[in-house]
Formats: structure tokens, sequence, C-alpha cells
């Protein structure tokens, strides 16, 4: 501890003498450096909370817990993947105090839905050419198993236009593809285009995530066309979500009266029920469609927007726009039918746009979504036969910081600047947020309505969207062999481990591993018998 806070006077003396212009009023003195305030006994916190007993059962009694959660060796029948697309360490953080916060809980204590699994990691999202993942590369990962290109879906690093990407050797495969050469029913849900680059993970090859619905070559096949009869895209049962101007041709208007943006003329959604003719298969377009859909279905596309979805604030109780708890309870009831079980990729879309704007409220606000449909998950599966894992793609430069007291308004102010001028908790490294200085001044955030959910939170450097971050992401899992998805991993370790607890894939397998015990233990019992004959007749 000593050691470790000397460390720290070392490297910041270090600091202050590499860059010593500017420095010369900077005092060394731990009061300045870590501002307190004392608080009176705050109404906000619980009583008992002064005292330590409360700390020490609560403590003893995750202890117990922890120390009587038996591994789970089963073979994962099922594997749900929720994504939060951009999903970092600190959105979790205010995500979970803002969801507390306005059901007038203790936010800080609060927990989210992924928050409860017994197991946790982190992963490293840094791409094959890039120090800070996009969405597709990572997707690449955490579903392929493969670090490629960023921007590049399904195929490793070899290809890199529409010629490398006719040579299939360049193709990878998902995870939800090893689950269909087994049996197994595979379904994907999102918030955005079901064309995206998270989703498309799950079934596309191209090395451009821009080609949706346009390549702009004709030898190569769209996304949206790969989800219809590419090898694992004809395959998927269930497919909700967004982005149903990519099906339909641009001299079309949709139900919804936007225009499609296909240029080949083609309905691929009239063609998506085409290739389904044999089979029982329904397209939905709205939420009340969803709700009373038949789960006897065996195939079912919803596309609910013709862009993303909209962000769940702008929507809430909708009669045309579902929430992503809602389309995840209706995959699942239609998958769990499957009785070699079901891979399904669910992913919570736009946190990371809301990031991208600034947006942190409606951040918040997707996260608590995400986390809601991973809690319909928890209760209608079971930990004995299916595998839960949640975790991210990249993070984002958004931080909570100062020293605000507990029970602080998590979208509030967090201190007061050098300059006198209050500062919000809640911050970006970048992105629209910036403002101009005014006469050499900060701007002041505290004169704005900071529950509003358009309002673009502070960025020090102007850019017109704000940037991934480039540090680690939680991995969070409950159910078969979770416990293998701790530490700090790879991000393509994750679908091999996936795998592996739910046997499938040509890599090592739970089902391959008991399989070889039996075989070396019915060798060595055949050894010893033969010893034993040895022994007494020869
Ligand atoms: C649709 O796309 C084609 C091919 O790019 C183009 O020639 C045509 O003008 C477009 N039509 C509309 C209505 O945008
Ligand atoms: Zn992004």
């Amino acid at each position: 501890m000593i050691h470790k806070l000397f460390l720290g006077l070392t490297v910041i003396a270090v600091v202050i003498q590499a860059y010593p212009e500017g420095s010369s009023s900077y005092v060394e003195d731990d009061a300045i450096m870590h501002p307190r305030r004392i608080y009176p006994k705050n109404s906000r916190i619980a009583q008992e909370e002064f005292q330590s007993d409360y700390w020490i059962k609560q403590a003893q009694a995750t202890l117990k817990a922890k120390k009587e959660k038996e591994l789970n060796k089963n073979v994962a029948k099922n594997v749900i993947m929720f994504l939060g697309d951009g999903l970092s360490i600190g959105t979790i953080k205010a995500a979970r105090v803002w969801s507390g916060q306005q059901r007038g809980e203790d936010g800080e204590a609060t927990q989210l839905a992924m928050e409860e699994f017994p197991y946790a990691g982190l992963s490293k999202t840094y791409c094959l050419d890039a120090q800070t993942a996009d969405s597709a590369c990572s997707a690449t990962a955490y579903l392929a198993g493969v670090k490629t290109n960023d921007g590049a879906i399904g195929v490793n690093g070899q290809s890199v236009n529409c010629a490398t990407n006719l040579d299939e050797s360049n193709h990878v495969y998902s995870i939800a593809k090893w689950s269909q050469d087994v049996g197994k029913k595979t379904g994907i849900v999102t918030t955005t285009r079901v064309t995206h680059a998270s989703p498309a993970g799950v079934y596309a090859h191209v090395p451009n995530r821009d080609w949706e619905s346009n390549t702009g070559n004709a030898d190569c096949a769209d996304i949206a066309h790969q989800l219809l009869y590419g090898e694992t895209g004809k395959n998927i049962n269930v497919i909700l979500g967004g982005g149903r101007e990519r099906f339909l041709p641009n001299t079309t208007i949709d139900v919804e009266g936007s225009s499609g943006l296909r240029v080949d003329g083609r309905d691929l959604i009239e063609e998506w029920l085409n290739t389904k003719a044999g089979s029982k298969a329904t397209y939905i377009w709205n939420r009340a469609e969803l709700l009373s859909v038949d789960i006897d279905n065996d195939y079912l596309l919803g596309l609910f927007e013709a862009e993303h979805m909209q962000y769940y604030l702008d929507v809430v109780d909708d009669p045309l726009e579902p929430t992503l708890a809602e389309m995840t309870e209706v995959a699942i009831k239609m998958l769990e039918k499957s009785e070699n079980g079901y891979f399904l990729f669910v992913e919570g879309g736009r946190i990371d746009m809301a990031h991208h704007g600034n947006l942190a409220k409606k951040s918040l606000a997707e996260t608590v979504q995400f986390s809601e449909a991973i809690e319909v998950a928890k209760r209608l599966t079971s930990e004995e036969d299916t595998l839960i894992v949640v975790t991210s793609d990249h993070s984002h430069v958004f931080s909570q910081g100062g020293y605000p007291p507990r029970g602080n308004d998590i979208l509030g102010i967090g201190g007061r600047g050098k300059d006198s001028i209050l500062y919000t908790s809640l911050s970006y490294a970048n992105g629209p947020g910036y403002r101009q200085e005014v006469d050499g001044a900060r701007h002041d955030f505290s004169a704005y309505d900071l529950s509003d959910k358009e309002l673009r939170f502070p960025a020090l450097v102007q850019l017109s969207s704000e940037t991934h971050s480039g540090e680690d992401v939680g991995i969070f899992a409950r159910g078969p062999w979770a416990h293998l998805l701790s530490g700090v991993l790879e991000q393509n370790v994750i679908p091999h481990v996936m795998a592996y607890a739910s046997c499938v894939g040509d890599g090592a397998t739970a089902c391959k591993d008991s399989s070889s015990n039996i075989l070396s233990s019915k060798l060595f019992l055949m050894l010893c018998l033969s010893i034993v004959y040895l022994r007494r007749y020869v």
C-alpha cells in the first residue's frame, strides 16, 4: 500500500519534471488532489450503513455464496450471447446508478442483470490492424474466434476486397454456423439494422461492413443477401431488429413511408418468405404483431424500422416499436422448442450510437434496456443447461468522475473546476458535445437541464462523432463452463469457450474431453487387470 503510494508520487514527480511549463501553480497537496467535503449523515444513506456490521454481513454473505458455488461442468444445450455495443465498464457503472435512482433506490449498490453472474473477466479488444476496435473486426473475434482487419466481418486478415473475398478459404464461420452444423436452432436479435456490423458477424463474410445492401460489385454478395442465401444466414430461425430499407428496392416505399435502398430491384423480404415456403415462416414489422406471434413458427423475420430501431427513450410504450426484452422473449420461446438446443445472439446496439453523440442519458437508458433483456433470458432459462455470456465489442471514451457525494444524481454535477465553473460528473474525451470557450472561459453546463435526453455531455476534443476507446471490456458469464470466461482474455477466445461448453465446432469440446476421459479410464482399468493377470498366472 505504502509502496504503491510512493510509486504514485514518484510517477507524479516524474511527470511534473517532464512538463515543467505550466506546472508552477501545481501544489503537491493531498487536500487539493483529493478534495474532501464532510457530509452530514446523508438521509439517502441507510442508517445501518454507518455500522461496520452491515458491511461485514454483506461481505460474508457474498463470500459464502461464492465458496458454495460448484463448478458447472455440464454440457451447455443452449448458448445465449448478449453483446452490449460500446458497453464500457464506465457505462455499466453509470447505468446501474441511473437505473437505481430512477426507482428512488440506492443507485450505487444497484445491480444490472449481468452483475449477478458468478464469473467475470476482461476482454482485450484490439483488432488485427487497429489499436481500437470497430464493431466489425470485434464481431469476427467474439463470434468466429479470429482477429481480423478493422471493418471486416466473417473473414480473416487476407480478405481486403471483393476479389480476395471470393476466395472462401479467407472466410471464417461463427459459432452460429458451428451450432447449426450439429442441428441447433439459431437466432439474432438487435436494436440496430439486422445487417449492421455486430449481427452481421453471425452470418456474413465481407471485407467491408458498409456492404449492407450494395457492394458496388456484382460478384460479391451484400450482407442482406447473405442473410437470405449465405450458408449460415439461410438457416437462421429468428431474425429480429431494424433495417427494412436494406431489403427493399430503391423504387419502393415501405409500410412506414421510408424508401428502400437496394439498387438491384430485389425485394428480399418477399424472397425470404419464398425461400421458406416449405416451412412455417412469418414476416412481421410491428410490436403488436410480435407480441401475438405464433411461436410455433419455424422461421420468423421481424423488421421493425427502415433504419436502426429507435432509442428506447424516444419510443417508450410505442405501439409499433418492441423493446429488446420483448424481442428476446419471443426469440427464446421459439428457439427453446429445439431438441438439440440453440445459439442466440442478442445485441443492445444503440448504447454505442448514443455515446457517439455524447447523449449520455440515452446511452444509459439503452444499457438498462439491455439489462432487462438479460433478465428475461435469466428467467426463461436454467443455469444447468444454458450458458449466458454478456460482453461488449469495445469501450467508449466516457467517464464518471469528480468527487460527488453518495446518491448524487448520476446526470448531475461532479464538482467545481479551478476556474470556479461547475462541471458535470459524466463527460467524454471527445465528440460533438464539445463547446467553444466563451471569452476564454469554459462552458458552464450547470445552466442546462442535465436530465434532458437530448443534452450532449461535455467533450474535450471536438469531433462530429465521439470515438470508441481501446480499453478492455467486461465478460460476464453464468451456466456450464462459465468459469472458463474469467481472467484477462483475448476477445477471440470467447467463442472457443462457448463452443467448448456447448460441444460445437472443430476445436476442443467438453464432450470430446469427457469421451477421451472415459476412454483413458477404460484403458487404465484394462492395464490394471492385465497386471493382476500377469502376476497371478504368468
Ligand atoms: C435506384 O438505383 C438505380 C441504380 O443505382 C438508379 O439508377 C435509380 O435512379 C435509383 N432510383 C431511385 C428512385 O432512387
Ligand atoms: Zn460505434
